[in-house]
This record gives structure tokens, sequence and C-alpha cells, in this order.
């Protein structure tokens, strides 16, 4: 499986979105992701205007509704031409199946499509005492990742801590997707649980988003690349 680093575009507008894509040199066009911030200031066109720029796109709106809604909604997106998008593993076998079908061209080819479990911000309280999910978080995910994989999705987002785990349970080939990702000696700021982009390469993850620390370093272009190399090593 193709191996990369993915830039979270977690900006409020086009023009800032815009400044910051042209500080890479022609010909060097990082995968990104694309946000709800993002997508509900600017709307479809700000894809189809990276798109266009020669980026491959995730675009990350975390859908989940009943399974008719989400398939016509995914059959919108499809027509946006990104490159992978999400949903929520809660939503149920039959809405990621639904999602599927939306997310497929005429022509067979689709998106990658991947599944949220758990948010990272749900803490083992909230899941017993407001979800009321008696089954530990660690477990509540793979199980999450199981029926994600089991319903024809392509992988998940996960903590990198957990992607080896989902690699035994679901398979080599069934995609992680990790955000969580800082540099050694770097500012973790809200992200609890962390590693570094080289232990990540090592640790079964396909690709690791990477926000802050590219989008506000003093050299994003440098923070990329340093990225990418400690990533694959
Ligand atoms: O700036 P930072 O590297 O923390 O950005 C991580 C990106 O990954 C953000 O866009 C954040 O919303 C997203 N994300 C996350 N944790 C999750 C799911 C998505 O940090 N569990």
């Amino acid at each position: 499986m193709a191996k990369d680093v993915i830039i979270a575009l977690d900006f409020p507008t086009r023009e800032e979105t815009l400044a910051f894509l042209d500080r890479f040199p022609d010909g060097e066009k990082p995968f990104v992701k694309i946000g709800m911030e993002l997508y509900y200031a600017e709307g479809p066109s700000i894809v189809r205007e990276i798109k266009g720029r020669g980026h491959r796109i995730f675009l990350d709106l975390k859908l989940h509704d009943i399974p008719n809604t989400v398939k016509r909604a995914m059959s919108v997106l499809r027509d946006l031409d990104v490159d992978m998008t999400n949903l929520h593993a809660a939503g149920g076998s039959a809405m990621m199946r639904a999602a599927l079908e939306g997310l497929t061209r005429p022509d067979g080819t689709r998106p990658l499509l991947i599944a949220v479990t758990q948010l990272t911000s749900t803490g083992a309280e909230t899941l017993k005492n407001e979800l009321l999910i008696e089954t530990p978080m660690a477990e509540t995910v793979l199980s999450y990742a199981k029926n994600a994989a089991a319903s024809g999705l392509d992988g998940v987002v996960c903590s990198p801590l957990e992607a080896a785990l989902v690699k035994e349970r679901c398979g080599e080939g069934f995609c992680t997707v990790t955000p969580g990702v800082r540099f050694a000696g770097g500012d973790v700021g809200d992200q609890k649980r962390v590693m570094t982009p080289e232990a990540a390469g090592k640790s079964g993850c396909d690709y690791i988003v990477m926000g802050r620390p590219i989008t506000q370093a003093e050299d994003p272009v440098g923070a990329y690349r340093r990225a990418v190399n400690e990533f694959l090593g």
C-alpha cells in the first residue's frame, strides 16, 4: 500500500489555504486533507480548485446519517473526484455499504472510503456514561474497524498507537490513517497520545495526517519534507 504524509489544511479561508499551498515549488504537490472548516466556509469549489492544482485530496467530512441519505451525499462527493473520504462507523454496516455504492463511479472506480471508529476526543467516561457502551475503548475501536472491513471499506482513521493492532485484526491491506503525529521535541498542542513520523512509519500507519507541525512551522515546506523523510525512512 502507498504510504504518504497528508497535510491537514485547517485554514478558515480560500486565501489562506492557497497562500500556504503557494509556498511549495511547482511540481511538489502534497496529499492534503480538507476538513469541515474549510469545506463549509468555501464549499465544493475549493475542492475543485485544489484538485485542479494537482493535489490528491482526503475530504474529511465524517458522514453519519440514514443509509439512503449517505448514499446520495456520497454520489455528490464522488463527482468532486477526491482520492479519499470518510464516514462514522457508528452509522452501521448498512450505511457503510450504501456509502460505497454511492461513491462508486460508473466505470467502477471510487475514492478510498475510510471509517472513523470512536473519536479520539471521546474518553472512557463518555463511552460508558453517555454512550452507554460498557466494552472498553480499545475493543470498541477494533470491533468498529472489523465492521468497516466486513462492509468493504478500505480502512480506518485511528491513533498511530492502534495501527498495528488494526492491521493484525483486519488484515495488512486494511488501510490506517493516523492523526496525532508530532516531531520529536515538538509542541504536542491538544493531541494527547502522539507518535513521531518515524515511529508511525514503523508501526503500520499507511498515511499520517499532520496539521499544525507543518502549517504553523516557520518553514512549512521544510517541515513537510522532514515528515516525509522520517515517515518513509
Ligand atoms: O494539527 P494537527 O496535526 O493536530 O491536525 C490533525 C488533524 O487530524 C486535524 O485536522 C484534526 O481534526 C484531525 N483529526 C484528529 N484526530 C482524530 C480525527 C481527526 O486530530 N481522531
